[in-house]
């Protein structure tokens, strides 16, 4: 049908389906600003202003917006002259992944629109159809706010980064650990308080909230992510999924799909080499079971591959889908993990070529052991033994951007894989033998990635894409929708067992966590996250004598994967709500409990040798101390501890700490290349994708420093295997350690060349604003050096190349706190307000660290009080959706306050530690105990629903009343 659509202003004649929605056709005419991230109207990634009111594009026929004035975000401004809202976003730091922004914006236009002095209560609302897995809302909430005050014409102080404590605490051998700090100031991120940047030991880039590289082009809704591009002749691809939770294809017919004109390409397993392997993008060799085929006869989960169809519209590739006619033999489901090992249970992994399994027989995919000193007799020297099984969910990653992928063949009949991953890299090798082509041949692209979180870490979707283009000879494109991204992944479900030994005094003689963790289908983190869940936490509270056993078993549902904090948040939950008990059994204060038994500054990390990282670890710097004296007073610890009241609304407090090193010490790693340009720019090449962590900016902040120059003369490219150096993860660590080093050897040519030119030894040079000056005055720009060295003497391009890998574990520290208010008589929980203190060395971006650390008490929270996976008796996931699923949206957010403790640790590049994972650890055990303190009843299963406080209650009322 013929439809005329007012377009920002321009009236457009378009040829559209009439159950075609706005949001694909806006996207095929090229407004790629409008984003898919669910098909019902929960995300709001693809709002449009329909006559000035926001609305979700996916589920607005664009029949219906006839005649309507639609307005998109290129509309609101420009490079050249951003909107005040755009300008806000960019300046308080609300862009991260900047996949929600565009939609974010176009709500909070619409907003002040119709009310030009909204309070804080009404942006939230304003935003609660926007979901942000990123920011956490704190800094959308202050742009929108600040856009508004600009608007009416206010007076705005100019934004800069919050004090930081500075308090610095390297190790010497020797040395004896510090008291907790007494002094410093601190103020809470975002304060109104604000004061002007501060130098950091003589840094003038690093430390300081730069504006972000990538921030302009993500908040004009340039098309940056992988889905951004229309190729000539593309294909549309989906997968068919199985319906059964455990089966085996006895036949599969696909005549009647592969007949339907339009179809191109119908693969099932027999299309297919039967390749063994593991979906993880871990470094080689991976460490978990090879347990899984591009294709296979078996079926293992509800949403498990089956075939994959490539044709030239969705609607036919569905069609297509309908025709396929699969005989199943259903096999009897495994659904509980307790009863994974048990003789009844049906196996999952019979395949005789599968490999790395640790007993296939029991369904077991992993299992890891560690013993310091003898836990049985430290458990005989204990005055009190305290034992306590906790349980976490299956929760999952929900990166706003669905995976998707796009091959094509390129001119050289290479294959492009241009993709959503984080790990491209990995991608390449892993798919390689998958789809029947050598590395040389594949090249991987990633453009902008809208979220991460781990689960974009794991190969998905690339191989299937990659053999349909194989298949077909055409570019094919294959996303996923909400529901099968929902089934794609999650973080590890457990149960953990924790058994502890403690002198009358509070001193730890003997620790034990046994873990069984779910692992799904297969296996593909098994080891390693499960691993992580003990060696992440334990350490925490040194202990002579110490157990950690982790058994990861296969059962019928979604596998799990890397997600934020890989393992250790769920450690976190067991072990430190164990601690609260165990002080309150002992009469002690929580937190003096802690601060006896917590890790100092020189102490080792026995356990990671145990646990197979090679040489013992030494703590170099730790904040711990400062952390938790900002926590406790900022939840009122002693005026408001243990006076929860009698009533239906009771409140309490409660803290936790955590503590988080790399996950791969010694294995992490990254390289750079630096090359400088005639007009003294930079061509920084990194293989780190910036999944909305904000590593361009950061790398580029490095290179500055150390260059002399401005962020704005780096121009970073990452993530492309054809021309970025390798990076094993996409953490930035080992990336900022390359960068450092790359910069390091420019700088050292720049300144041999510029000695040549000022007829002075290098050694006497100085760098800085871009300028080299020589002790008599003398000096040359960084472009004349550059002109000089390519032109005029020796014709040289200056430039590096340079790797990087983190070989000390350097773990960052937080303490994070909470209150919480519970309905006693419908048993909901609600925070009221987050408070987390972290320290990770050196900060290099305020507004950076500030944003990771918000958005992780967002994800830490719904762990806590909402989030979960929740099967029916056959394996079907009933929280496939945005609302089932129960994510948070703006509205649902407490008070949050985020300090910083900095130190510098001698192991990192500028004194940095990776702090990109630490804030999600903590708060869930925070909240467990806040509700403790309020009810004198523990629930020892996250998350916090109404339901299980009720039952603990009435247990509670129960053992009261047989008293
Ligand atoms: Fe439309 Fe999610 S609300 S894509
Ligand atoms: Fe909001 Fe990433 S910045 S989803």
């Amino acid at each position: 049908m013929e439809l005329e659509l007012n377009m920002n202003g321009v009236i457009k004649s378009l040829d559209v389906a009439p159950n075609e929605s706005l949001l694909t056709v806006l996207r095929r005419e090229g407004y790629f600003s409008v984003k898919h991230g669910c098909e019902s109207g929960e995300c709001g990634a693809c709002t449009v202003l329909v006559d000035g009111l926001p609305r979700p594009s996916c589920v607005t026929l664009a029949a219906q917006a006839g005649g309507c004035a639609l307005t998109t975000v290129e509309s609101l401004g420009n490079a050249h002259k951003l909107h005040p809202l755009q300008e806000a976003f960019i300046d308080t730091g609300a862009i991260q992944c900047g996949f929600c922004t565009p939609g974010m914006l176009l709500s909070a236009f619409a907003l002040l629109k119709r009310n030009t002095s909204p309070n804080e209560e009404e942006v939230r609302e304003a935003l609660s159809g926007n979901l942000c897995r990123c920011t956490g809302y704190v800094k959308p909430v202050q742009a929108v706010l600040r856009a508004a005050a600009v608007m009416r014409g206010e007076k705005i102080t100019p934004l800069s980064l919050p004090v930081l404590e500075e308090h610095v605490q390297s190790w010497e051998p020797g040395r004896v650990p510090q008291e907790p700090h007494k002094g410093g100031k601190s103020v809470p991120a975002g304060a109104a308080t604000m004061v002007e940047a501060r130098p950091a030991n003589g840094l003038s880039i690093v430390g300081n909230a730069q504006r972000k590289v990538d921030a302009v082009k993500l908040v004009t809704g340039k098309p940056v992510f992988t889905d951004d591009i229309e190729l000539r002749d593309m294909l549309y691809a989906h997968i068919l999924t199985s319906p059964h939770a455990h089966a085996v294809i006895r036949e599969i017919d696909v005549t009647e799909a592969r007949a339907l004109s339009g179809v191109h390409a119908v693969l099932t397993y027999k299309d297919v080499l039967r390749v063994p392997y593991t979906s993880a993008g871990q470094s080689w060799p991976e460490p978990g079971p090879h347990d899984q085929y591009a294709l296979d006869n078996r079926v293992r989960f509800v949403g498990d591959r089956v075939a994959v169809v490539a044709a030239e519209t969705p609607e036919l590739v569905e069609q297509a889908l309908r025709l396929i006619v699969v005989d199943y033999e259903v096999l009897p489901s495994l659904l509980d993990p307790r009863l994974a090992t048990s003789s009844q249970a049906p196996r999952l992994h019979p395949e005789e070529d599968a490999y790395g399994i640790h007993d296939a027989a029991h369904n077991i995919a992993a299992y890891v052991r560690a013993d310091l000193g003898d836990v049985e007799r430290g458990f005989g020297q204990a005055d009190l033994v305290v034992e306590g099984e906790y349980v976490v969910p299956q929760v999952q990653q929900v990166p706003i951007e669905n995976h998707v992928a796009i091959t094509y063949w390129d001119e050289d009949e290479r294959l492009v894989v241009r993709s959503s991953t984080t790990v491209p890299y990995h991608v390449r090798r892993i798919i390689a033998p998958l789809i029947g082509l050598p590395p040389r041949r594949i090249r991987v692209i990633v453009p902008r990635v809208g979220g991460d979180f781990g689960v974009k870490q794991d190969v998905l979707i690339e191989d299937l894409c990659a053999l349909l283009t194989i298949a077909t000879n055409r570019p094919v494109r294959l996303e996923f929708t909400r529901a099968e991204e929902f089934s794609s992944r999650a973080r590890h479900a457990q149960i953990i067992r924790m058994k502890t030994g403690v002198k009358r005094d509070g001193t730890l003689v003997a620790n034990s966590m046994m873990v069984l963790a779910n692992t799904g289908a297969y296996g593909m983190h098994a080891l390693s996250a499960s691993r992580n869940t003990g060696l992440q936490t334990l350490p925490l509270y040194p202990c002579p004598n110490l157990r950690f056993e982790a058994q990861v078993v296969y059962t019928n549902q979604p596998p799990a994967g890397a997600f934020r904090g890989y393992g250790a948040p769920q450690g976190f939950f067991a072990l430190e709500s164990h601690l609260d008990e165990i002080a309150r059994q002992l009469g002690m204060d929580a937190l003096e409990l802690r601060r006896k038994n917590w890790l100092k500054v020189g102490d080792k990390l026995p356990l990671a040798r145990e646990l197979g990282e090679g040489k013992e670890q030494v703590i170099k710097s730790c904040g711990l101390p400062q952390c938790l004296q900002i926590v406790e007073e900022k939840v009122q610890w002693r005026e408001k501890r243990g006076k929860g009241g009698t009533g239906r609304f009771r409140r309490g407090v409660g803290v936790a700490l955590a503590m988080h090193g790399p996950a791969a010490p010694g294995q992490d790693m990254a390289g750079a290349s630096l090359k400088l340009n005639e007009d003294g720019s930079f061509n920084l090449l990194v293989g780190t994708v910036d999944s909305g962590t904000g590593s361009d900016t950061l790398l580029a902040q490095i290179v500055a420093e150390v260059l002399g120059v401005r962020v704005e003369d780096i121009i970073v490219h990452a993530a492309d295997t054809d021309v970025t150096p390798f990076a094993s993860s996409s953490s930035i660590h080992a990336s900022a350690g390359a960068a450092k080093q790359v910069a390091e050897q420019v700088r050292e040519q720049l300144l041999e060349v510029a000695g040549q030119m000022c007829k002075i030894n290098p050694m006497q040079l100085t760098l800085k604003d871009r300028v080299i000056v020589a002790p008599n005055g003398q000096n040359v720009t960084v472009s004349q050096v550059a002109l000089h060295a390519l032109y005029v003497e020796n014709q040289r391009q200056i430039m590096a190349t340079a790797s990087w890998i983190g070989q000390q574990t350097s773990p960052a520290f937080a303490v994070q706190g909470a209150e919480v208010e519970v309905d006693t008589e419908t048993g909901v929980v609600r925070v009221i307000k987050a408070v987390s203190a972290v320290e990770a060395g050196r900060v290099l971006h305020p507004l950076i660290a500030e944003g990771q650390i918000e958005g992780g008490i967002a994800q830490a929270l719904g762990y806590g009080i909402s989030e979960e996976l929740v099967y029916d008796s056959h394996g079907g996931l009933l929280t496939a959706n945005l609302s089932d699923y129960r994510l948070l949206s703006a509205p649902d957010m407490p008070a949050m306050e985020t300090y910083s403790v900095e130190t510098e640790d001698p192991s990192g590049p500028f004194g940095a530690k990776d702090s990109m994972e630490i804030s999600v650890d903590g708060m869930a055990p925070a909240v467990a105990n806040a509700l403790a303190d309020a009810l004198g009843v523990r629930v020892r299963q996250i998350p916090l629903t109404p339901e299980r406080v009720l039952r603990a209650l009435r247990a509670q009322a129960q053992t009261q009343t047989e008293r």
